[in-house]
């Protein structure tokens, strides 16, 4: 399993970290033998898998109980585990109780942390001193959307652009190992990269960062119906699942499925009941 030190390795080396998330054991299966370099338990999967209209609704137990599926999947891959909503915010104490159950019921290898307020960076220190290694995220923080006014690009004026730079070496600072950075312009998610000595791992954030995260369903085109403009799909599940369902349905209609290839034979024909 790669380490932080690998990480930050590939940073220096230019070496591309590929991310993608994960909900279940197939699909992290999937991707470990795809040989990806980490694994993403987000709280997306409220949206992708439960079909909430936003991570909002994302409780502690949902990750823990996705997250060990994922791990189950994915033995040997450094795996990260988002916090949801509102699980560390009520309080310091709070935060570092559901931070131990996520980590310790799940096996991560890291947890995700949005925003970069000073209690957030104070709970950053807190984890990191307590061997909790942190990846932070920042640019659109999905947890907020509702504060932000939707899912919008952020950086985009000089102020927030300054806010954005400043907020990455916050996090730097206060121990994060990596930094998600999330619907950023690419000329700014260029400086940041350039700035911090954690690698960075964009979603819409353009080429230049250290690595790149997409979720497994947008990749797949599956369940998605509206792809997001920095998805790229490379499959279309939906288009393929369709049709196999279609062609299960029909064949069974025919009765042409099971055919004699799917069925089990008994030998001995006089074992068989015969009905009075
Ligand atoms: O939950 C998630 O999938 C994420 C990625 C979009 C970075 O946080
Ligand atoms: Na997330």
């Amino acid at each position: 399993m790669l380490s932080v030190l690998d990480f930050k390795k590939m940073k220096a080396n230019q070496d591309k970290i590929t991310m993608v998330t994960s909900y279940d054991y197939p699909s992290a299966k999937q991707a470990e033998q795809a040989g990806i370099d980490t694994i993403l338990v987000g709280d997306s999967l409220g949206m992708v898998v439960l079909g909430y209209s936003s991570t909002v609704e994302v409780k502690v137990n949902d990750m823990i109980h996705h997250a060990k599926a994922v791990k189950r999947g994915a033995p040997n891959t450094f795996t990260v585990v988002d916090m949801p909503f509102m699980s560390y915010h009520i309080s310091l104490e709070d935060s570092l109780r559901n931070a131990t159950k996520l980590f310790q019921e799940t096996n991560a290898q890291s947890l995700k942390i949005e925003g970069a307020s000073l209690e957030i960076l104070h709970f950053m220190e807190r984890l990191t001193e307590s061997g909790i290694p942190v990846t932070a995220h920042l640019g659109l923080t999905p947890q907020s959307v509702n504060v932000l006014g939707g899912f919008k690009v952020q950086g985009k004026d000089k102020a927030a652009a300054k806010q954005l730079l400043e907020d990455a070496k916050q996090v730097a600072e206060h121990g994060a190992v990596a930094l998600v950075l999330e619907c950023v312009p690419r000329e700014l998610a260029e400086i940041i990269t350039a700035t911090v000595d954690i690698p960075t791992i964009g979603i819409g954030a353009g080429p230049e960062c250290d690595g790149q995260v997409l979720v497994y369903h947008d990749i797949m085109k599956y369940g998605i119906e509206r792809l997001p403009k920095f998805v790229k799909p490379y499959t279309d599940f939906n288009t393929e699942g369709i049709n196999a369902l279609k062609s299960y349905i029909s064949e069974v209609k025919q009765v042409s499925f099971p055919a004699d290839e799917q069925s089990f034979h008994i030998k001995d024909k006089d074992y068989l009941p015969i009905s009075e």
